[in-house]
């Protein structure tokens, strides 16, 4: 079987997620019927220190169904270009909320310069006195950074962060996908995040080896609106407590192991770091993602295809960059191949 680097989402459910998916109690969530799906918000609410949270069937729909919670039509989404919201997410919340999309330059750390942040914000007196511009909905952060390979943003950017939105009346949302890699790599629970923001999508089909689904967490009165947009996005889901019983085994008893996964990526990270033609920040890999580069965006092509080849599957990130992703399923002896593979690959 190929060594799967392509992304922590291909992690397949554990034997006691498929044990609890059957043993699932359920009802109809719409209903709010489902106790597992309650008990899997309710822990979720915990976790993040948040009044509530909320099932949803994606990180995807997770950050969608919060953007509209948050802001209106009309309004703007202000967030990094190299955010997941902005770069994979097929504009959603312009093409189904109508809003406005607000990019500011994401820094290599994963930051978006706060200075970019502020000037980003047009206040009431710019719009009212010239009414040019959209006024501004949110703000959104992402942690840990994927395309940043991985990184993790220090608790005191968010704070700094939230101090500005604050100041401006504004929500801050975060795309935790990966915000347990983040508390893993830091060695601090996700409340040091989640303290400076109004709400959070956490993933659990990623490297918490879910099958399906993610939380979004926050104050009551926003996850009751946020409850309405995912019931107009398709959202409302029915005996879903078969898919929130692995969930649950997902928040507690997968997010310790996430450090080895972090491990893992050290050990491609050093071993690409010693190939010729290879330029890999050994610095940048906190967490579970290696970005490395190559002379092109042709010889990237090329790497990938002949990895597939040899049994070793990675993601093309664009010019020049290849993605590996560890996660559950991954070996130390998985890894120590692919670098072999990546080897063998890059020196013709
Ligand atoms: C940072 C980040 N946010 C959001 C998502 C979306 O999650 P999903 O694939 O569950 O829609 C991903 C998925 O890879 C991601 O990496």
């Amino acid at each position: 079987m190929a060594i799967d680097l392509r992304s922590d989402t291909v992690t397949l459910p554990t034997p006691e997620m498929r044990q609890a998916m059957a043993a699932a109690e359920v009802g109809d969530d719409v209903f709010g019927d489902d106790p597992t799906v309650n008990e899997l918000e309710a822990l979720a609410a915990r976790v993040t220190g948040m009044e509530a949270g909320l099932f949803v069937t994606s990180g995807t729909m997770g950050n969608l169904a919060s953007l509209l919670a948050h802001g209106q039509r009309g309004q703007e989404v202000i967030l990094g270009d190299e955010s997941h919201i902005f770069q994979y997410e097929n504009g959603s919340a312009s093409a189904l909320g109508g809003m406005v999309l607000h990019t500011v330059p994401t820094n290599p750390d994963g930051t978006l310069p706060l200075e970019a942040v502020e000037a980003a914000i047009h206040s009431p007196a710019h719009h009212y006195h010239f009414y040019h511009w959209a006024p501004p909905g949110v703000i959104c952060l992402e942690n840990t950074h994927n395309r940043c390979g991985g990184a993790v943003l220090e608790p005191s950017y968010f704070a700094e962060v939230a101090a500005i939105a604050r100041r401006h009346g504004l929500p801050v949302h975060l795309d935790g996908a990966r915000l347990f890699n983040a508390a893993v790599a830091a060695g601090r629970p996700v409340t040091a995040w989640t303290e400076h923001v109004t709400s959070v999508q956490l993933c659990l089909s990623k490297g918490l080896a879910a099958p399906v689904g993610s939380l979004i967490c926050g104050p009551a009165d926003f996850v009751d609106r946020a409850r309405r947009m995912r019931k107009i996005l398709g959202g409302g889901m029915r005996q879903a407590g078969v898919i929130a019983a692995p969930g649950i085994v997902a928040l507690t008893k997968m997010v310790d192991r996430l450090a080895e996964d972090h491990r893992h990526a050290r050990i491609l990270a050093e071993g690409l770091a010693g190939l010729p033609g290879v330029t890999v920040d050994l610095e940048a890999v906190r967490t579970n993602i290696v970005i490395f580069r190559v002379a092109s965006a042709a010889e990237a092509e090329r790497v990938q295809a002949e990895a597939a080849v040899a049994g070793l599957l990675v993601s093309d990130f664009g010019a020049g960059r290849l993605r590996l992703v560890t996660h559950y399923g991954i070996g130390e002896e998985d890894c120590r191949r692919a670098v072999a593979i990546l080897a063998a690959c890059v020196r013709r």
